[in-house]
């Protein structure tokens, strides 16, 4: 079966005007699960900063180097001083330039994305260790277990910023409809108290719902499941160096499989603000719930 997931436009810069946006609007293309993809909407590293291109500035410790605000100190990174703060100006220009871009692209949501993290991926996607619940080489819709949603959509965008011309190769997999009905039958109920132990043990950084249980056990089980990473339907699809993309990563079923050095923006956006705020996975997780998961 082949799916139909990426939508490609010509834009390439990233401060998009109205009358580079289609009139039926980008809004509802995304939240049908489409992958927006920017084959000329380059991130330019300038002058010195390409020597940034490196897996020198990474900690070690970290996965990625993370930008949390001009006020807060950049993550995961080390050098001196001086190309510390060069290097914390580029991701925020990132950042902006990302910020820009969504405003231009998504009139509807105007006013109401809230910025988040922005992440500098320096690693080699290939020959990374790592436990399979943090394998991003398998299929999985982006839930992570420390930071509860709640339900709020997860809007990222990327740029593949590699200086040797090598794509970020991705698998793309079924729509969420598809996905949630397969796995939601195999999945255990929320334990009565556990969000609110999580919160108090400081485990959790927020109350967890009735929708991050159930999002983590998509999660979880579909990456520990071989055979539905190996034949489920899915698309392989490379993101050429210099190309960027935006995706609802709680939505799109995506694994990475090849790649280094990418930057990554994320946005939240609260589901009643989307141009069809039925469309989200909390929908169609409490249709197969048949329960409201906002508790
Ligand atoms: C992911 O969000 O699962 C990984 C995407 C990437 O690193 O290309
Ligand atoms: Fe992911």
């Amino acid at each position: 079966m082949s799916l139909d997931v990426i939508r490609e436009f010509s834009l390439d810069h990233w401060d998009p005007f109205p009358g580079e946006i289609p009139k039926s609007g980008l809004e509802a293309i995304l939240e049908s699960g489409k992958v927006l993809f920017f084959p000329h909407l380059r991130f330019n590293f300038a002058g010195d900063e390409s020597r940034f291109l490196s897996e020198q500035w990474s900690d070690g410790k970290a996965k990625n180097i993370s930008f949390r605000g001009h006020d807060v100190p950049l993550q995961g990174a080390q050098g001196s001083a001086a190309d510390i703060a060069q290097l914390k100006a580029l991701v925020a220009r990132f950042s902006g330039n990302a910020e820009s871009l969504v405003r231009g692209l998504f009139p509807h949501y105007q006013g109401h994305l809230r910025r988040g993290f922005t992440s500098y991926r320096t690693a080699s996607v290939e020959g990374r260790e790592t436990s399979w619940r943090k394998d991003d080489t398998r299929l999985h819709v982006d839930s992570f277990p420390s930071n509860p949603t709640g339900g709020l959509r997860l809007l990222r965008v990327f740029s593949n910023v590699n200086p040797s011309g090598l794509p970020r190769v991705w698998r793309v997999g079924e729509p969420f409809a598809d996905h949630a009905a397969r796995f939601f039958p195999r999945a255990s109920r929320p334990l009565p108290g556990s969000a609110w132990v999580l919160e108090k043990l400081g485990i959790t950084k927020s109350r967890r719902t009735g929708y991050d249980h159930y999002m983590g056990q998509l999660h979880d089980l579909g990456k520990a499941d071989f055979t539905y990473q190996q034949t489920s339907p899915q698309l392989n699809f490379e993101f050429p160096a210099g190309s960027s993309w935006v995706v609802f990563s709680d939505q799109v079923l995506h694994a990475v499989m090849a790649g280094q050095f990418m930057l990554e923006q994320t946005f939240y956006l609260e589901p009643e603000h989307l141009a069809n705020p039925a469309s989200g996975p909390l929908d169609f997780l409490e249709g197969l719930a048949g329960r409201s998961l906002k508790i």
